[in-house]
């Protein structure tokens, strides 16, 4: 059975902070943020938007392209690292504002490598005959839980929403390959503090996030690499026939080690890094979403999609589109 990306949703919220503005707020410059991750500007909740109401969004946009699409649906995945509340699930809350109220609906923790995971998870509930029709949604609201008087990560992350629909597709086409993982030796790298004041490898988190941006950088080009690697091999692919390389977008410098690694050119990369910051697990939908609305992305092409995160985490997909 082949399974696929049958509709596509995106959204950004509207107010947009600029390197410029960050200058004001921190000890920091425009300069120096370009230069160490190509990110010009990225887009922030208001007070009243979270995961929910972004993932919401999304979906109407997926609506808006393609009318009848949640007829069917019959399990609402989300992955954020970012939800309104530990329960009830982001997936319910959008559920039920977007007429799916009594559906299966669950989220996923797995930071930024979330939407590939949670596009698997899908795969997998379609495939054991669990679920026909799975909305996918990747939505975070980073800019409400980042700490803002740490200039080294603040910087980096802005917020959005992704929404896709997972379902059979004629043979040929769809998911060709998953490759997933994480290993909680990277744990200390990367966190976000919940219920436990301690982690191991930490002995006192933060009250926020925590990052060792210099480990993650190094973590990232490697397992970006690696995993896409495998799942080019899982396909049968090689990177030759690799018509766009859809990574996360944390940081324009990570994305490019990774295409070297690949061999794939500059021009067969969708980056979108500089307008919207590390969106975490709407990304990767927010890339696609853009590729497809201006012509890069058409049918039949062969897509690599490669992400990483807490966890520290690793996904990756080859899909023909
Ligand atoms: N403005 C100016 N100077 C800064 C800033 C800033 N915003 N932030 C840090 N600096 C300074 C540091 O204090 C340091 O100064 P020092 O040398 O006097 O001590 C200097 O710049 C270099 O700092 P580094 O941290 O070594 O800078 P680096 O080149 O590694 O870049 C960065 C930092 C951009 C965070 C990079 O390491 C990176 O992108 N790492 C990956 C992080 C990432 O992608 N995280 C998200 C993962 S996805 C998820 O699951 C959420």
């Amino acid at each position: 059975m082949a399974i696929g990306i049958t509709a596509l949703g995106a959204y950004a919220p509207d107010r947009v902070l600029t390197n410029a503005e960050l200058e004001r707020m921190l000890d920091t410059t425009d300069e120096w943020i370009v230069s160490r991750t190509g990110i010009r500007e990225r887009h922030i909740s208001a007070d009243d938007e979270f995961a929910s109401t972004m993932g919401v969004r999304a979906v109407h946009d997926l609506v808006r392209r393609v009318p009848n699409a949640l007829e069917g649906v019959d399990l609402v995945v989300c992955a954020t690292s970012s939800p309104d509340a530990l329960f009830p699930s982001t997936a319910a809350l959008v559920a039920g504002e977007v007429g799916l109220a009594g559906v299966g609906a669950f989220d996923l923790s797995c930071a930024c490598s979330g939407f590939v995971y949670a596009c698997a998870s899908a795969q997998g509930f379609i495939a054991g005959g669990i679920a026909k029709k799975v909305l996918v949604i990747g939505a975070e609201t980073l800019s409400k839980i980042v700490d803002w008087s740490d200039r080294g990560s603040c910087i980096l992350f802005g917020d959005g929403a992704g929404a896709a629909i997972l379902e059979e597709v004629p043979e040929g086409y769809g998911f060709r390959s998953v490759v997933l993982g994480a290993d909680s030796a990277g744990g200390p790298s990367l966190y976000m503090r919940a219920v436990a004041d301690r982690i191991p490898g930490v002995e006192r988190m933060s009250d926020k996030t925590g990052m060792n941006g210099r480990e993650v950088f190094k973590f990232a080009v490697r397992v970006l690499g690696d995993s896409g690697q495998q799942a080019l091999d899982k396909a049968g692919l090689t990177s030759g026939q690799v018509d766009w390389l859809i990574p996360h977008q944390a940081n324009s410098r990570i994305i490019d080690a990774a295409r070297q690694r690949f061999g794939i050119p500059e021009e067969k990369v969708v980056v979108n890094v500089e307008r919207y910051g590390n969106t975490s697990t709407a990304s990767i939908p927010l890339a696609l979403c853009e590729a497809l609305d201006d012509g890069r992305i058409r049918d039949g092409d062969e897509l690599l999609l490669v992400a990483f995160g807490g966890g520290l985490s690793w996904s990756a997909s080859c899909l023909r589109w």
